[in-house]
């Protein structure tokens, strides 16, 4: 069991020696004489709890305080005051004082004050422990050894540093922009607070607004009849990611930039004026610059949003980290298929960097997936990677089926992340199967329509 150390600073050696006697077999007890003595105190481990006179000889309780505040930033502190000194202890409890204890002390009452401070002091530690269990689990796992990475590295440490300041990622599909959100949102200040994704591109454009802002009571027919919360007020106080904001239409483009300038909102259907102050992360892979000059995406919007812009290079772009990530990818998969492959041979490291990563991070994360599932051998081989009938430096042909994926049954199948080579074959091979039905090709790889029509808008053509 922890052993909590409390200190008692009160020139009164009787009262030092009463409270001493009366706790040193549960607490670890240091008394002294002044609040010099303590701050100069050597030899005794730091306290978790001060009981601390407020009439001391020398440096008076209140400056102390400061002081122990200022060395001591967990310490809870216990005042020790005479009746005469009431106004001081209101003064006190106000700069953050825990609890007082009038003078002649009852030893039983302050027993229970010890107890009750030394309680919420195991609580925020708990409390701390658990934040901290959670980040570690959360943190996103950022693997690159290129400049372009430290650069994007560097501004995701400049960025968490503030709790508000909205940044827009740039960059092609599958090369980290919600790694990098995520990222953000995790080291900054409101960490504690949610991290809410919002695919502006998935959602049909009639929904997106009522999605984000959330509807009153019956504000149009088949609304629940309690009203929705909206995105935005669900990321209150933690990070909105707005993915695929170049997907927005103008309409809601005006709406989101009302609601940036000044962090007020109304629901569908409402007039009552909400509040909320999420953080908001965009994210597009489309080209917002020729967006703009085309009158598809506001200006005025992306100064708003792009306080911060973070452009994540292509994987192409940035070689110095292929390897490093395929060999993440190959333990990550290793442990996840229980196989122990030990690298890669000469022959895949040299088609690893020649190879033309369109599909960028996610197709190397996909195509190791496969590979250390297919591999037999100690270490990956070319063939494991379904690319031998390729060349090198040219994109994959996906009616060839040259990665040797499986056939698409009638029966269908689950496509749960997009891969642009993958896609690209199944998607094909779906319309082909369907006659070109959108709806059936999307049922037939467990797609909803719209996410169907997205993932497919966004393969090469
Ligand atoms: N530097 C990196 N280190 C480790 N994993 C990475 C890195 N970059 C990307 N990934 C992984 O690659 C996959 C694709 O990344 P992510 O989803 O963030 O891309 P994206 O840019 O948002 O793509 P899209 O534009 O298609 O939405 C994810 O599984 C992500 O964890
Ligand atoms: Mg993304």
């Amino acid at each position: 069991m922890i052993k909590y150390t409390i200190w008692i600073v009160d020139d009164d050696d009787s009262i030092r020696e009463g409270i001493s006697m009366a706790l040193e077999e549960k607490y670890e007890i240091h008394g002294f004489f002044s609040a010099e003595d303590s701050l100069e105190a050597e030899n005794t481990n730091d306290p978790d709890l001060i009981l601390l006179d407020i009439g001391l000889p020398g440096m008076s309780g209140t400056t102390a305080l400061k002081e122990f505040q200022k060395i001591y930033p967990n310490v809870l502190i216990i005042m020790i005051t005479a009746y005469e000194d009431i106004r001081t202890v209101i003064t006190s409890m106000k700069a953050g004082v825990y609890d007082y204890v009038i003078k002649p002390i009852y030893m039983e009452g302050l027993e229970v004050t010890i107890a009750h401070a030394l309680e919420t002091i195991r609580l925020r530690k708990e409390i701390h422990h658990l934040q901290e269990k959670y980040l570690q689990n959360n943190m996103p796992c950022f693997i690159g050894e290129s400049n372009s990475i430290y650069e994007t590295m560097d501004l995701i440490e400049m960025v968490s540093q503030s709790s508000d300041t909205p940044v827009m990622i740039l960059g092609e599909t599958g090369t980290g922009k919600e790694l990098v959100a995520s990222a953000i949102h995790y080291k900054s200040p409101n960490f504690k607070g949610p991290f809410v994704t919002i695919n502006c591109a998935a959602i049909p454009k009639d929904l997106i607004e009522s999605e984000l802002f959330g509807y009153e009571h019956g504000a149009f027919s088949g609304a629940h009849s309690s009203g929705k919360k909206g995105l935005v007020e669900a990321a209150d106080g933690g990070t909105l990611f707005l993915d695929e904001v170049g997907d927005l239409s103008m309409e809601v483009q005006v709406k989101l930039l009302r609601f940036l300038e000044d962090g007020h909102f109304y629901k569908l259907g409402g007039t009552k004026k909400y509040i909320a102050v999420p953080r908001i992360v965009s994210a597009t892979n489309r080209d917002i610059d020729k967006m703009i000059s085309q009158d598809e995406f506001r200006k005025d919007l992306f100064y708003r949003l792009g306080v911060v812009i973070i452009r994540v290079s292509s994987l192409n772009e940035r070689q110095d980290d292929i390897l490093p990530l395929a060999s993440f990818f190959l333990e990550k998969y290793n442990r996840k298929f229980n196989k122990s492959l030990l690298g890669f041979s000469d022959e895949v490291e040299e088609l690893l960097l020649k190879y033309s990563w369109s599909g960028n991070v996610r197709e190397l994360k996909n195509l190791m997936e496969r590979g250390v599932l297919a591999a037999k051998g100690h270490e990956l081989a070319v063939k494991d990677l379904g690319l031998a009938t390729i060349q090198p430096g040219k994109v994959m042909n996906p009616q060839k089926n040259s990665m040797g994926l499986p056939l698409l049954m009638p029966a269908g199948m689950d496509l749960p992340e997009f891969h642009t080579a993958v896609d690209q074959f199944y998607f094909y091979e779906s319309l082909k199967m369907t006659q070109g039905n959108e709806k059936k090709a999307a049922q037939l790889l467990n797609l909803n329509h719209h996410t169907f029509r997205y993932r497919k808008k966004r393969l090469p053509q």
